[in-house]
């Protein structure tokens, strides 16, 4: 294979479009939320945070800045981890009895993702179900844009504060769904690694992974010029394939993957590796916002739709829960091994950035010598293994590849095309890697 952006289709796209909120990292930098708040001119914003962050230092922290520069804040924290279609109306409602002329949302991808669903139905109505494209809801598009929204993740993981998508949950359907649109992209994006300090060592493994496959998938996914062109250029979407600019933003989060995880996970107080983390995570964001993901992220929403007895400790949720990170990381080994043969180079490229061991091995072997590396990180963080880790057996293969089948714009970002079939044998090759 020679350099993929060379190698353009009939009728694929010429053009890659780069979108970002302007971003302000640091420690402390939670802080800086009201300042930030008041050059927006805002006066009256909502305050969206979830139950367990509401009383917290975290929300307070923001309270007392957005004070301090005169603008009033009123909370609204009914919000559960991966939220619902009656989360995100419930979050609109609120909307609309508060004459609030901004948003600042404080919590993991959950809480953000919930204020852009929020922002969508209360600028452009409807229900958010509305907006997801046939055939769960009528592809209802924002035609215009939303009040300014500030993002603070407390989590270093989804990305979410740097992204134009929301994944919200179908109750009726049970499973989840994305949402992507220009006018969700936050205004800013302020992102403190001072938030993380308390969390858990599962959670950051968790979300480590999360960030991990959104590089990774971004660093792999269908290049930008093998997608079809669009006649509207403003119609372009972020899945859009990956680009020179995904692709560089995506190396540096695989290098600070190969190097902090596993100090991050297994060492509550290595600040450095926690505060690398966080940076990946951003960046993670930054090349997914602009790229889009592939098979492990549409695989993973077959695994939170059928989850049964299963509930994953250090989360304040109930059975049956399997965090994000964790339902995309299971499969992943087994996918990257299938999506190799399309782009041996890229894979191989990928498990270099990640740190593998390719001593000995081919191209050829980029598949493998990427899933290997993967499991590695996977064991040295107490990860599951694999589907059976998480409750799954063979007979669960059939419903989970029917469920991930409908996730059809991250399949076709993949390097290589898969049917059901495929999908079923990519679960049967996820059950057990050790
Ligand atoms: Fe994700």
């Amino acid at each position: 294979m020679g350099c993929q952006y060379h190698d353009p289709i009939h009728n694929g796209a010429t053009s890659f479009t780069v979108a970002m909120p302007r971003l302000t990292f640091g420690r402390g930098s939670l802080a800086e939320i009201g300042a930030r708040s008041a050059r927006h001119g805002l006066k009256k914003v909502a305050l969206f945070s979830d139950p367990y962050l509401a009383n917290g230092p975290l929300v307070e922290t923001a309270k007392s800045s957005l004070a301090a520069a005169g603008i009033e804040a009123s909370v609204f924290s009914d919000i559960r981890v991966e939220p619902c279609d009656d989360t995100v109306m419930r979050g609109a409602a609120f909307l609309n009895d508060g004459s609030f002329d901004g948003i600042v949302s404080v919590g993991g991808g959950s809480v953000i993702d919930t204020a852009k669903g929020a922002l969508l139905v209360y600028h452009h109505g409807g229900n958010i179900v509305d907006y997801f494209a046939p055939p769960i809801g009528q592809g209802k598009t924002a035609p215009g844009p939303v009040m300014p929204h500030l993002a603070c993740p407390t989590t270093s993981g989804t990305g979410s504060e740097c992204t134009s998508i929301t994944v919200i949950r179908v109750n009726s359907l049970n499973t989840k769904f994305v949402i992507a649109n220009p006018y969700l992209l936050p205004t800013e994006a302020i992102v403190d690694p001072q938030c993380c300090d308390s969390l858990p060592s599962n959670v950051i493994a968790s979300t480590g992974f999360d960030l991990c496959c959104h590089a990774l998938e971004c660093f792999t996914a269908r290049a930008y010029n093998q997608h079809a062109n669009v006649d509207d250029p403003n119609a372009r979407q972020y899945i859009q394939g990956a680009n020179p600019f995904s692709d560089m933003v995506a190396r540096e989060a695989l290098d600070i993957v190969n190097h902090y995880l596993v100090r991050g996970v297994n060492d509550k107080d290595d600040a450095q590796a926690r505060d690398k983390l966080m940076w990946g995570a951003t960046l993670a964001g930054i090349a997914f916002g602009n790229c889009g993901t592939h098979l492990p992220h549409a695989m993973s929403y077959g695994i939170t739709h059928l989850m049964h007895d299963i509930t994953t400790e250090g989360y304040a949720i109930e059975s049956p829960f399997v965090p994000h990170g964790i339902s995309v990381v299971v499969n992943a080994p087994a996918i990257f091994d299938y999506t190799a043969q399309a782009t041996q180079e890229r894979h191989m490229e990928g498990a270099h950035c990640l740190g593998a061991d390719a001593k000995g091995a081919t191209v050829e072997d980029a598949g493998e010598v990427l899933s290997k590396r993967l499991i590695q990180l996977m064991r040295e963080t107490h990860m599951p293994n694999g589907l059976g880790g998480v409750g799954f057996n063979e007979s669960h293969i059939k419903a989970l590849a029917e469920s991930s089948v409908r996730q059809a714009r991250a399949i076709a970002n993949a390097p290589r095309e898969s049917n059901l079939t495929d999908i079923e044998n990519m679960y049967s090759n996820a059950l057990s890697y050790w």
